[in-house]
């Protein structure tokens, strides 16, 4: 008897982690798991003109007209009122904070002197989030080169870019390293790599005919984005390399480098979009992982791409393998994955990878269903095949229409849904460390500024960028205090408090 009712109990655990997890609190998590919440630099800092700064590739992106809306000139105002903004991450119960340090902040020219002013206020901003016991997760490198480098020698596509990082990353090691643990050395290379190499969509808009989805003046789509993510992967290892010989000993802290991680499905039970996944996954995944897990590109790229897919020296495979500590991911949402039969075009890294990615049900790419088995899946994935490495999900969110309801429920129900499958990801034995959501307050998003993610809603047309809470800042505030959360007790929180009067 007591053995069926085990075999019972036993059988219906099963049948429960088969779904996702719906009523859970934080300490169903493993000791030492963080939760905490995420900005960048230029779409939180504003001051893009003081003290110093000079413009990065962004603030020209944003210049010319491919930038959509407000200019990232005021942003959020974090760099005036990042003591502010501690204190509510601190009041919300953030375990730690990301954010990135503003190259051409710190060293304006992109190599050669720091700017006081800019070492000052890193300090500053770490200083008050360890004040407050919020551990800094300081991502080196998220979009904003220095357009000096670019005007120099473009940036990422030549070699030059490893060295100048590496000094760049060894001054922040030294000066924030004792306060720092977590490094996170390139945000999204992949994504940069492809929309800013290929499509010309992110700056610096390179594309070159037939190529792209915009006419670029600059680029080679054919080869700039395999040269600028090998680039990418060498500068990361390089900077990985320094900090291990020259400061892990004193400072006992890690470096990572980040994913952006779309899980993808096969749009119908065809043979071809079954296919279709496996190359989008090496093409799009596997482009970074392999070469950190395996010390090459796979091999499907290298049939593929042949000649114009750069080619690791011995050396250079032995340095960026097992460079990354941990792994940084991005994850927003599932998408379907579609042969793309008889391609025009061959020879860019769309059509290399031939695979259409689609969004889901009543998903666009700036709108996302509640997916949550998407990040199982990719979690499942760096599980089987690239030696369940330590993760972070770094950034993870849900945008609405940037004045839309302070009521936010739809994010809500979105984070729950997240953070439950985390957790269950992390019952099936997942090496996820810590999860971020993005952004903690509304951001100058620079791709669809009208699409916003914060928990606080920042109006960009208030001079005082006053941050007002939305429900989900609420709901995780409850989380983070040790509140057992369920799919149904979410929508009275809205009611339950006095923000419920001041509904915009
Ligand atoms: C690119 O330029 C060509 C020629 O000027 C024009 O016909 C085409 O519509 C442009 N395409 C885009 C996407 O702007
Ligand atoms: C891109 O680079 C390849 C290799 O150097 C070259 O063959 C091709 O003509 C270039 N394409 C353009 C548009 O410059
Ligand atoms: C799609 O939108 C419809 C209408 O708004 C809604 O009823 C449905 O639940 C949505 N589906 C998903 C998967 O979110
Ligand atoms: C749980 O892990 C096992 C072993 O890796 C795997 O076979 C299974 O698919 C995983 N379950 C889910 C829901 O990912
Ligand atoms: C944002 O919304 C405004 C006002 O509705 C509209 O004019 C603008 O085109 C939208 N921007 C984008 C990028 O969709
Ligand atoms: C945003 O700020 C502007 C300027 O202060 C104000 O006119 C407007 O009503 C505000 N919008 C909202 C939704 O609060």
């Amino acid at each position: 008897m007591e053995q069926i009712l085990f075999l019972i109990s036993l059988f219906l655990s099963f049948a429960f982690s088969g779904r996702c997890s719906d009523v859970y609190s934080k300490n169903d998590f493993p000791k030492g798991f963080v939760f905490g919440s995420a900005v960048s630099a230029f779409q939180w800092e504003g001051a893009v003109d003081e003290d110093g700064r000079t413009p990065s590739i962004w603030d020209a992106y944003v210049q010319s007209s491919h930038g959509h809306g407000p200019t990232g000139g005021v942003a959020c105002d974090g760099y005036h009122k990042y003591k502010d903004d501690v204190r509510l991450m601190y009041d919300m119960g953030l375990d730690a904070f990301r954010l990135s340090i503003s190259w051409p902040r710190l060293i304006p020219n992109g190599r050669g002197p720091v700017n006081p002013k800019g070492l000052r206020f890193y300090k500053n901003l770490i200083n008050e989030l360890t004040r407050y016991g919020i551990e800094p997760h300081v991502t080196l490198f998220h979009n904003d080169l220095p357009q000096a480098l670019e005007n120099e020698y473009g940036g990422w596509i030549d070699r030059k870019i490893i060295d100048d990082f590496t000094a760049f990353a060894d001054v922040c090691f030294r000066e924030f390293g004792n306060k720092v643990k977590s490094w996170w050395t390139i945000n999204e290379p992949n994504m940069l790599a492809w929309g800013g190499y290929d499509l010309g969509v992110f700056p610096p808009m390179h594309c070159s005919p037939p190529f792209g989805i915009r006419n670029c003046s600059r680029g080679n789509s054919s080869t700039e984005p395999y040269i600028v993510l090998h680039n990418m992967l060498l500068a990361h290892a390089s900077t990985a390399r320094l900090y291990k010989q020259t400061y892990k000993d004193k400072q006992h802290g890690s470096v990572g480098i980040t994913l952006f991680a779309y899980w993808m499905v096969p749009f119908t039970s065809s043979e071809e979009d079954k296919i279709a996944t496996q190359r989008a996954k090496d093409f799009y995944l596997a482009w970074v992982l392999h070469p950190l897990v395996f010390g090459d590109y796979p091999d499907m790229m290298k049939r593929i791409v042949r000649e114009r897919l750069p080619i690791f020296s011995k050396e250079e495979s032995e340095f960026v393998k097992g460079s990354s500590e941990f792994l940084g991911l991005i994850h927003y949402t599932a998408v379907y994955t579609a042969h793309v039969s008889g391609t025009v075009h061959s020879g860019d890294f769309t059509s290399d990878m031939s695979a259409s990615l689609l969004p889901f049900g009543n998903s666009s790419f700036v709108k996302f269903d509640v997916l949550p088995w998407g990040l199982e899946g990719v979690l499942e994935y760096i599980k089987q095949n690239y030696g369940n490495l330590p993760a972070y999900i770094l950034e993870n969110g849900r945008p609405t229409n940037q004045h839309s309801s302070l009521n936010d429920v739809g994010r809500v129900e979105y984070l729950h849904a997240y953070i439950g499958a985390v957790l269950d990801s992390v019952r099936n034995g997942s090496n996820v460390r810590g999860y971020f959501q993005w952004s903690f307050m509304d951001l100058y998003e620079f791709l669809n500024p009208n699409y916003t993610y914060g928990l606080y809603y920042v109006n960009f047309s208030d001079p005082e960028r006053e941050r007002f809470p939305k429900t989900s800042a609420l709901w995780y505030t409850a989380f983070l205090k040790g509140t057992t959360v369920n799919s149904q007790n979410l929508k009275d929180l809205w009611g339950s408090t006095s923000h419920g009067a001041s509904s915009q």
